[in-house]
């Protein structure tokens, strides 16, 4: 390939043998340089030729993986607090069973620790029985406790409320505290005296924290000699999202990001590794102790399923985002039901639906309703499968599913897990999933992938999409090719209704998945460039496209969209360009067709960059690669500006008029 140096010695050779001087200097290497690094967009902002982006096009996708879920958004800080055995699933509800993460305070001499067949809960059988051996106790008292999600994050002044069932033969005295992780700083404490425990008692308390400790744990201690037996403990902090028991400062993340949707609640999670240890809404809803909860066998651990089925649609709400139901198609990871006995799995997914949106009266309705949301949750989509497609038994199975949904619910959009994108389905859906793991380069150029795709068959949404090799941890190259990816589904939003990128959450103590949206530990959380990137994508839903037309010789590691969106007072054009290279290009921005002027004032420029590709955000440098929105005094119709190398660059400009025609298109 000729480089840029020997182009300008061949211009220079055909300057010359037309008689004309030109001198080879570094001056005109610069000059020759600095018109090549150009990049013209042109954006067609004419109504005629705009088209409404659909409102759903940019939402959530969560999966109970990496602790998303349980010692994640979920505040629940008592981990195993069901007394149970995690790895149940080898042993069944056999006795003695493993207590992890519960362990003892004191020694074998002073305290015999062990679980049996005593609960309450009928669902929840196993309950632990303490035995206090001493009367003079080492310490002063012995017991049990619990670390939590690897250590509770008690902060100083805020209360933590403790929900436990005790019985005991005896009269009790015992303390509930909550102390820094080795037990040796105690900031909250409060004792419980009890006569009359024969029976199981529901004991509740509120700790208030005298001190912050990240790293804390849960004690139950007694100096008494004797029997206590506890079951179903639980210690939430008091001031959850609206109540609901969500994280605060995670939901907070979720709602920046503006979501129009949640899938929930997985993913492989959804079918399991075993159809039996697949995720079953039956038993994630009604009061918490008696949620038997489940063995995660893809992912690889315990979840109570205090974040249930209820919570999920709870969560739905809270975010304004409108459910998507992921329900198990009767196939896991290495079993699958067959399609002539698949009939009550069919009944079970219509109950669910019926249990979100059936009136308060109706059989499952009413179970919502005594759960606290008399009112109706939205479900308008299912989707029948996680990654199923190819699987045995999916066609038959998922037939049954389309008939008897479509039969019931009418309204309710249906989604298929087999990909139509490159050719049409064999079998009925209102949309189909389509998932895509890849390396930057490949999701750069897949920004195109959907230009070819019929317009007549089902939707498209892109429920799972993320760079997931050459990632890091989430760095900013992975991040950009996401961006341009993005631009892809924009401007196909025509076919493509909606897009999660995947995965959401991870506990940084349990990195399964890599790389991931939100990291966060006990008391921590930051975003990864891709987290960062959504929020830059946000007002896309909903908002309208204008065709754009990019001419440069980098246009190969270049991606532009355009679109106009609305906040609640004002009217913005938005250019957004990817620049995914290692070169500063002088673009040059030429708006045709705006039929409103640029307010300067309000114009603003947002780039998300930074020194290297490699570069990622960390709990010790959280914003090391962040959207950075600065103040754009020369926006007009036709602008120049510099696009640094590695970045996506947002281009807000204010326009002086246009009302809610955004709304009304
Ligand atoms: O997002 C992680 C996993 O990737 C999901 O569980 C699954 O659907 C996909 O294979």
């Amino acid at each position: 390939m000729m480089g840029t140096k020997d182009a300008a010695t061949v211009l220079c050779s055909l300057l010359l043998l037309l008689s004309l001087s030109c001198e080879y200097s570094q001056a005109a290497e610069s000059d020759y340089l600095q018109a090549q690094n150009t990049a013209l967009l042109e954006v067609d902002a004419s109504w005629k030729v705009a088209r409404k982006i659909p409102q759903t096009l940019f939402g959530l996708f969560f999966e109970e993986i990496n602790h998303a879920g349980a010692g994640g958004i979920w505040a629940e800080l008592v981990s195993n607090r069901e007394i149970y055995s995690i790895g149940f699933e080898a042993g069944g509800q056999n006795t003695p069973s493993n207590i992890d993460p519960w362990s003892i305070i004191g020694d074998e001499s002073s305290i015999y620790v062990t679980t049996e067949r005593a609960s309450r809960f009928s669902k929840n059988i196993i309950a632990l029985r303490m035995e206090v051996l001493c009367d003079h106790c080492p310490g002063g008292s012995v017991g049990i406790y619990n670390p939590g999600f690897w250590g509770m994050n008690i902060e100083e002044g805020k209360a933590y409320n403790l929900v436990m069932h005790i019985r005991s033969l005896e009269h009790v005295e015992m303390t509930a505290s909550l102390t820094c992780y080795d037990g040796s700083q105690n900031i909250a404490s409060t004792s419980i005296v009890h006569d009359g425990v024969q029976e199981w008692l529901k004991i509740e308390l509120q700790l208030v924290a005298q001190g912050t400790c990240r790293t804390s744990r849960l004690e139950l201690t007694t100096s008494k000699r004797g029997v206590i037996w506890f079951d179903q403990v639980s210690l939430m902090p008091s001031g959850t999202y609206k109540g609901h028991g969500f994280r605060k400062e995670l939901v907070h993340m979720l709602l920046d990001l503006r979501p129009q949707f949640l899938r929930f609640p997985g993913g492989c999670f959804v079918e399991g590794n075993q159809t039996k240890n697949a995720f079953r809404w039956r038993e994630s809803i009604g009061p918490w102790e008696e949620r038997p909860g489940h063995y995660g066998d893809v992912w690889k651990y315990w979840t109570d399923d205090g974040l249930g089925y209820y919570e999920f649609l709870q969560l739905a709400e809270d975010l304004g985002a409108a459910p998507i139901w992921v329900f198990n198609a009767g196939i896991s990871h290495t079993d699958a039901v067959d399609t002539s006995v698949i009939a009550p799995f069919v009944r079970d997914a219509l109950d669910s639906i019926e249990f979100a949106r059936g009136s308060a009266k109706s059989t499952w309705g009413s179970v919502r309703a005594s759960m606290g949301h008399p009112e109706r949750f939205p479900l308008k989509y299912v989707t029948v499968g996680n990654e199923d497609c190819d699987k045995i038994n999916y066609k038959g199975n998922y037939l049954k599913f389309y008939n008897a949904i479509r039969e019931a619910y009418p309204d309710i959009q249906i989604i298929s897990n087999c990909d139509g994108s490159s050719r049409p389905l064999d079998h009925p859906a209102d949309l189909y999933d389509f998932h895509v793991y890849t390396n930057p380069n490949d999701l750069f150029l897949s920004k195109d992938k959907f230009r070819r795709t019929s317009r007549s068959g089902p939707k498209v949404f892109v429920s799972e999409y993320a760079v997931n090799v050459d990632a890091g941890n989430g760095n900013l190259l992975a991040s950009l090719a996401e961006s341009a990816f993005l631009i892809g589904l924009e401007e196909n939003s025509d076919v493509v209704q909606m897009a999660s990128y995947a995965s959401l959450f991870a506990n940084d103590n349990d990195r399964n998945w890599n790389p991931d949206a939100i990291v966060f530990n006990s008391w921590q959380q930051y975003g990864t460039p891709s987290y960062w990137i959504q929020t830059i994508f946000r007002e896309s839903s909903g908002a309208v496209i204008h065709p754009v037309r990019l001419s440069s010789s980098y246009s190969g590691s270049l991606a532009a969209s355009a679109i106009t969106w609305q906040d609640n007072e004002h009217t913005f054009l938005r250019v957004k360009i990817v620049n995914i290279g290692s070169n500063t290009l002088n673009l040059t921005i030429d708006v045709a067709g705006l039929q409103a002027g640029v307010d300067r004032k309000r114009s603003a420029i947002t780039v998300l960059t930074s020194n290297n590709p490699s570069d990622e955000n960390s709990f010790s440098d959280p914003n090391k690669v962040v959207p950075v929105k600065k103040d754009l005094p020369n926006a007009a119709e036709e602008m120049q500006v510099s696009l640094v190398p590695h970045s996506l660059t947002s281009f807000d400009l204010a326009l002086d008029q246009y009302g809610k025609l955004v709304a009304d298109m």
